[in-house]
C-alpha cells in the first residue's frame, strides 16, 4: 500500500543524502507495558546525523536547481540544523553563511565548531533579527555578482517538510518488516518542519497514527498555525489534498525554555545512554524522549502499544560546556 502511494506523487527535485532507511531499533527500556522503539535519524550518513539532512536532500537541490552558489540560513549557536546545511553546502561547493543571534560567540564548541570545519561564515547578527540579517547578507552577496539562497530557520518550509512526509512512510515499510505496527509516533518540535511532514503523511493512511509533538520552544500557538498551515502547504503541492487528522502537541516539557535542558530532560538523557547506549541532545530529543517517558508511565489505555520516537539528532551540541557542565552535575 505504501508503494502505492508514493509511486503516485510527482516530487520535485531531490539529491539524495541517506543511503538508504535509517535504524529502526526496540529499545531496552521498560517504562510501563508498551513496546518502544527508536528511529535513528541521528544516524543519518554525513556530518554526524540528524533529521535535517532529509529536509536538505530538497533544499539543497532547489537551491542548486536556482544556480545558487551561496547558501544563507540561520540558528542558534548550537544549531544542528546550521551544522548539516554547512556540511551539504561545502559537499555541493556552495559557499556558506550561518546567521546567530548576538554577538559572536567566546567559544566554538559543540556544533559551532563543526560549522567552521565545513567552512561556514558565522555571522552574529546583534541587535537585528535573525531575518533582517540574512536578507543583509543576501543583498551583499548579489552586490558581489552571485546568487544567493535563504534556507528558512531549521529548513522549515514546505520543502524541508517533504523529507519527513516521505520518511513517515519508510517506517512504516520498515515496522511491517519486522512484523509490528507503530500506534503513536512523538517527535520533538522546534521550527516544525520535521512534525508537519509526519502529519501531512498520517493524513493518507485510512488508519491514521497517533501523533505527538513535544514542542521545545514556548509559543504554542504559533507552532499548531505553523504545522497546520505546512501540512496543508505539503498535500496540496503533492496534489492529494486532504483534512488533517487530530495531533497533539505538548509544552509539558520544555522547561526553563528554548535552549535550556530541564532536569526531566537531563536525567532521561543519562538513562537512556546508560541503557541503551543512545546519545539525545539536552534541549531538542531529550525533552521529547522526557514525553515519552511520562506517557509510558501514566498510560490511559488498556492496551500495551507500540509507541516509537523519532530521534531526531543533535548529539554534537552536548559538547558545549553551557551543556556539559549540567549534566556532568546531575551524573550519581
Ligand atoms: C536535534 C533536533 N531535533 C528536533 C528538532 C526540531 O525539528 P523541527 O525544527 O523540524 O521542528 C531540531 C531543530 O532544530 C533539532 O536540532
Amino acid at each position: 500500500m505504501y508503494n502505492l502511494i508514493l509511486n503516485s506523487l510527482s516530487l520535485p527535485s531531490r539529491i539524495p543524502l541517506l543511503d538508504g532507511p535509517t535504524p529502526l531499533q526496540r529499545s531496552r527500556l521498560a517504562w510501563g507495558d508498551d513496546t518502544l522503539y527508536w528511529k535513528r535519524d541521528d544516524l543519518t550518513p554525513l556530518g554526524l546525523g540528524g533529521n535535517k539532512l532529509r529536509k536538505l536532500e530538497f533544499l539543497v537541490a532547489d537551491a542548486l536547481k536556482e544556480k545558487a552558489d551561496h547558501i544563507i540560513t540561520c540558528g542558534a549557536p548550537q544549531s544542528n540544523h546550521a551544522r548539516l546545511t554547512a556540511v551539504v553546502s561545502a559537499m555541493f561547493s556552495l559557499s556558506c553563511s550561518i546567521v546567530i543571534p548576538g554577538e559572536t560567540p567566546s567559544q566554538w564548541s559543540g556544533n559551532l565548531l563543526l560549522d567552521r570545519l565545513a567552512g561556514a561564515d558565522i555571522i552574529p547578527c546583534g541587535d537585528e533579527s535573525l531575518e533582517q540579517e540574512m536578507q543583509r547578507v543576501a543583498s551583499e552577496i548579489k552586490s558581489q555578482g552571485r546568487k544567493p539562497y535563504i534556507i528558512p530557520l531549521g529548513g522549515s518550509n514546505v520543502l524541508g517538510s517533504l523529507g519527513y512526509f516521505l520518511a513517515f512512510f519508510e517506517l512504516l515499510k520498515q515496522a511491517e518488516e519486522q512484523g509490528w505496527v507503530p500506534s503513536t509516533l512523538v517527535c520533538s518540535v522546534g521550527s516544525a518542519g520535521t512534525f508537519a511532514g509526519l502529519v501531512a503523511a498520517n493524513a493518507l493512511l485510512p488508519q491514521p497514527l497517533r501523533l505527538l509533538g513535544v514542542n521545545v520552544a514556548e509559543a504554542t500557538d504559533r507552532l499548531q498555525l505553523q504545522t497546520t498551515r505546512l501540512a496543508d502547504e505539503l498535500l496540496n503541492l503533492l496534489h492529494t489534498p486532504r483534512s488533517l487528522p487530530p495531533f497533539t502537541l505538548s509544552t509539558d516539557f520544555v522547561g526553563p525554555g528554548y535552549g535550556q535542558p530541564s532536569p526531566a530532560s537531563s536525567s532521561v538523557l543519562i538513562e537512556c545512554f546508560q541503557r541503551d547506549g543512545i546519545l539525545f541532545d539536552p534541549v531538542y530529543t531529550a525533552k521529547g524522549v522526557a514525553a515519552v517517558k511520562n506517557l509510558m508511565e501514566h498510560k490511559d489505555r488498556p492496551f500495551p502499544e507500540n509507541i516509537v520516537f523519532w530521534h531526531t539528532g543533535g548529539g554534537p551540541a552536548i559538547f558545549d560546556p553551557h551543556y556539559y557542565t549540567g549534566l556532568l552535575n546531575n551524573i550519581r
